[in-house]
C-alpha cells in the first residue's frame, strides 16, 4: 500500500483517503465522491479494527460484505482498495497506542472506554501506510472527527481532513452499517431518535435554549418511544466538545441510544 501510494505521488497525484469498516453504504459512498471531487486519486480501506471494540461488543458479529464492497467501489471508481488483516495491524508484540486526552472522556467516551484509543490508533496507522493528502470523515461520528483533528494537529500530520454531512434514509435515520441489526419493529422505532434531534434544533433556531431543558425535552420524546433506551444526550461545543449550558453560541447536539442489542448514535449541528 505505502509502495502504490508513494507511486502515485511521484506521478503527482493528490490522495484522498477514506477509511471505513466495510459494509459500505451511501454514507461511505458520500466520503468516496467528496474525495472524488478533491484529490485526483481515491484510496478507500476496509478493516474491521478490533482495537476500538470493547470486550463485551459486537466485534465478531460486525457485519461483513468484501465483494459486495468491492463491487460498490469499483462502480465509485476508487483507485485503490486497501484490506489488510488484523495480524498486518497488529503483529505479535504489538504496543503503540495514541491516546488524545480531554475529548475522549464524554459521550462515546464514557460508555466506550478505549473506544477512541483503538480508532486514534488505526487511523494514525492508516495515514502512515496510506500517505493521504486528505482524508473524509463523517459529521455522523462527530466526536471521532473532532478526536482526529486534534491528533493531527497535536502530532502534526501532513493530512488535511475533510467532514462530510450525515446521510439519512427518508424517514431520517441516519445510514450506519449497524442499522442491518434492527429487527422490523426496531427499525420503525429507530427515527424517533433524528427527530428527537430535529425538533430540538428547529426549537434552537427560534432563539438560544438552555440546554437543560433541551435535553429534558429530546429525553422526553425519546421515552414516548418504548424499544428506545437512551444512553446519553448531551449539549457540547462543536470544537472541543465541552457540555454547554446555553445553545446560543452555536452547539452540537449528540445522542447515543439503545434499541435491543443495537447501539445508534447521531447528533445534529446548531449554527
Ligand atoms: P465506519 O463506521 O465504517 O465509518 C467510516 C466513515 O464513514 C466514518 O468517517 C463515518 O463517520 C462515515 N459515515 C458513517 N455513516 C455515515 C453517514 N450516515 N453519513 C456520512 N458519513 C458516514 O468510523 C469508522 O468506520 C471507524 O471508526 C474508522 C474511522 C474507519 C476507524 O476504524
Amino acid at each position: 500500500m505505502t509502495v502504490a501510494a508513494r507511486r502515485l505521488k511521484a506521478l503527482g497525484e493528490t490522495t484522498g483517503f477514506v477509511p471505513t469498516m466495510g459494509y459500505l453504504h451511501e454514507g461511505h459512498l458520500s466520503l468516496v465522491r467528496l474525495s472524488k471531487k478533491g484529490a485526483s486519486s481515491t484510496i478507500l480501506s476496509i478493516f474491521v479494527n478490533p482495537t476500538q471494540f470493547g470486550p463485551k461488543e459486537d466485534l465478531e458479529k460486525y457485519p461483513r460484505d468484501t465483494e459486495g464492497d468491492l463491487e460498490k467501489c469499483r462502480s465509485e471508481d476508487v483507485d485503490i482498495v486497501f484490506m489488510p488483516e488484523p495480524g498486518d495491524m497488529y503483529p505479535a508484540g504489538y504496543g503503540t497506542y495514541i491516546t488524545v486526552d480531554g475529548i475522549t472522556s464524554n459521550l462515546c467516551g464514557r460508555s466506550r472506554p478505549g473506544h477512541f484509543k483503538g480508532v486514534a490508533t488505526v487511523v494514525a496507522k492508516l495515514f502512515n501506510i496510506a500517505q493521504p493528502d486528505k482524508a473524509y470523515f463523517g459529521q455522523k461520528d462527530f466526536q471521532q472527527t473532532v478526536i482526529i483533528r486534534r491528533m493531527v494537529r497535536d502530532l502534526n500530520m501532513a493530512v488535511e481532513i475533510v467532514v462530510g454531512p450525515t446521510l439519512r434514509e427518508p424517514d431520517g435515520l441516519a445510514m450506519s452499517s449497524r442499522n442491518a441489526y434492527l429487527k422490523p419493529d426496531e427499525r420503525r422505532a429507530a427515527p424517533a431518535l433524528y427527530q428527537a434531534l430535529e425538533s430540538a434544533r428547529l426549537r434552537c433556531e427560534e432563539g438560544g435554549v438552555s440546554t437543560d431543558l433541551l435535553t429534558a425535552q429530546i429525553l422526553e420524546k425519546l421515552r414516548k418511544e418504548p424499544l428506545i433506551e437512551p444512553e446519553y444526550v448531551e449539549v457540547v461545543s462543536p470544537e472541543n466538545l465541552e457540555p454547554l449550558s446555553h445553545t446560543g453560541g452555536g452547539a452540537v447536539i449528540a445522542a447515543a441510544v439503545r434499541i435491543g442489542v443495537t447501539r445508534l448514535i447521531d447528533n445534529i449541528i446548531i449554527s
